[in-house]
């Protein structure tokens, strides 16, 4: 790993990092953060006050901890947190449900709070107060093109950070070719097992099924969110750089294909795996959680360590999906019937408007007394630490980029049910084209559920995915040491970094 300039005349970079507020973006752009950290940089991580205020909450809550620095956060030097407001009322639902007008919100009324910290940030002789230099380069999430330009605007160079697949990225980039082919929106009656066409590299395939969700759900070409994805994605063509939470193993065409487009993209990913690379090789002693919007319930490790090896199912719908009361129904009962033991991530918010616990006195006696026998429920978990767990044998997942990395270094196969956004793309990826899990899109009644659960856990379909997610696993893992194609990206990105910052 490099070490900050040793002519001590030119100031180390201080990079300041943007990720959009939601829990999915905020841990991988952490984990960035951490990694230019060890390369010497300075870093400011830029939050909203509404989640700043969630990490103070949950880190005093758990440990009584009066530090200003909240404790979620690892206490690392040189990386430092500052916030802004979104500008949203206090109980504007941060979920599926709201980013559109958190994203609206932050363009309208808090760039401009933006630009005029980032102008205090970068326009210093010295270091301020915290001891950091000048601001002299910037790193946002990439569905925010109007901070990148804001900071461009105040004079700062701005590479854009994309938290999504490349896969996906690639779909949003073609998403006028896919309207130009009459491919999207999708025509009344389509059948939606109908091969795609005009995605280059993804023909043999794409299903109009797999497309991301705001391609399926479009009604006209002029929609907001799919013409948003693509301008965003368009934008990232303008920037000083792309950088990618994937790596060239998992999705090599379509990397090939942006790069045709965006030539400077750096694939440095999985980063929670190179961050816990780089921490053991060199003793690094920092705390290994991720920034935790929800308060995480550690009780579950303990009710892991006492189920069988490979025996639990693990099942989580991600940071910002909400369910209706009539889906989770259909979950609970098809996991009671699978007779298997599950671990059960249901967010306080997870449901529209009511408690989930509201339904228990509606399920039957037996489907509660199975639920207690073998299941256990919590709100939030250390998720790294509980796909690295033996007893776990599958992760029924939503297919979130940031869980299926994080299982596909846990070597845990997966049973996708994916939601919105990018995760329809995701879960063909696992089904189909690296083949260490099953895909269960579009299904949600008990029936298919459970008998997905089953042959996801045993027998043959089990034994090899499980076999092919462990070898995707090694393979993966040694991406992030010296030698592999993310550490060597990462190094190249790190002299990017610099050349900007002269
Ligand atoms: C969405 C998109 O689907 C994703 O692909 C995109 O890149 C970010 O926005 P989200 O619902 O947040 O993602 O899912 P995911 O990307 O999987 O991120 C969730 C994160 O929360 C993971 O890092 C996971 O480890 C963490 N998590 C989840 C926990 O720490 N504990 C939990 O109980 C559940």
């Amino acid at each position: 790993m490099e070490t900050p300039d040793s002519d001590s005349s030119v100031p180390p970079p201080h990079v300041l990092i943007f990720p959009f507020p939601i829990q999915g973006h905020m841990n991988c752009m952490l984990y960035l953060s951490e990694m230019l950290v060890y390369s010497g940089f300075h870093i400011t991580l830029l939050l909203t006050d509404h989640n700043l205020s969630l990490l103070r909450n949950n880190s005093s809550s758990s440990n009584n901890n009066n530090n200003s620095h909240p404790s979620s956060l690892p206490n690392i030097p040189r990386l430092r947190v500052l916030s802004i407001p979104d500008c949203l009322p206090a109980d504007h639902p941060r979920n599926l449900d709201g980013w559109v007008e958190l994203l609206d919100s932050l363009k309208t009324n808090a760039c401009p709070l933006y630009k005029s910290l980032l102008l205090d940030l970068c326009k210093m002789d010295d270091v301020d107060a915290d001891g950091f230099p000048a601001v002299t380069c910037v790193i946002a999430d990439g569905i925010l093109p109007f901070m990148i330009d804001a900071s461009e605007e105040v004079g700062v160079p701005a590479i854009a950070f994309r938290t999504a697949s490349a896969s996906s990225l690639w779909i949003y980039y073609c998403i006028p070719q896919l309207i130009q082919s009459g491919e999207v929106p999708f025509r009344d009656g389509a059948d939606w097992d109908e091969p795609i066409n005009s995605i280059p590299g993804m023909e043999s395939f794409l299903r109009r099924r797999d497309l991301p969700s705001p391609c399926r759900l479009a009604k006209n070409p002029e929609d907001k969110v799919l013409q948003l994805l693509a301008t965003c994605t368009a934008h990232s063509e303008r920037t000083r750089g792309l950088i990618l939470n994937t790596l060239e193993t998992l999705e090599s065409i379509s990397l090939e294909q942006i790069r045709a487009h965006m030539p400077t993209t750096y694939a440095i990913g999985p980063l929670h795996e190179m961050v816990r690379a780089y921490r053991s090789q060199n003793n690094v002693c920092a705390h290994d959680k991720s920034v935790s919007l929800w308060h995480q319930d550690c009780t579950c490790m303990t009710w892991l360590d006492q189920q069988p090896h490979r025996s639990v199912i693990y099942v989580s719908y991600g940071s910002v999906a909400v369910m209706t009361r009539e889906s989770l129904i259909e979950f609970w009962i098809a996991l009671v019937n699978s007779g298997e033991h599950f671990l059960w991530v249901v967010r306080s918010d997870l449901l529209r408007g009511e408690e989930w616990t509201n339904i228990w006195d509606s399920l039957s006696l037996e489907v509660r007394k199975g639920t207690e026998e073998r299941g256990c429920i919590v709100s939030w978990v250390p998720q790294v630490e509980v796909l690295a767990h033996p007893a776990v044998g599958c992760f029924l997942t939503h297919s979130g980029w940031n869980s299926t990395l994080e299982s596909i270094v846990g070597g845990v196969p997966m049973l996708c049910w994916p939601f919105a956004v990018d995760q329809q793309i995701n879960s063909r990826l696992v089904g189909e084209v690296w083949r260490i899990g099953l895909d269960m899109k579009d299904a949600c009644d008990k029936t298919t559920i459970e008998k997905m659960v089953r042959a996801a856990m045993n027998g043959e379909t089990a034994s090899e995915i499980r076999k092919n997610a462990h070898e995707l696993a090694k393979m993966v893992k040694n991406s992030v040491v010296e030698g592999g194609s993310s550490f060597e990206n990462f190094q190249r990105l790190i002299e990017h970094i610099k050349s900007l910052c002269k």
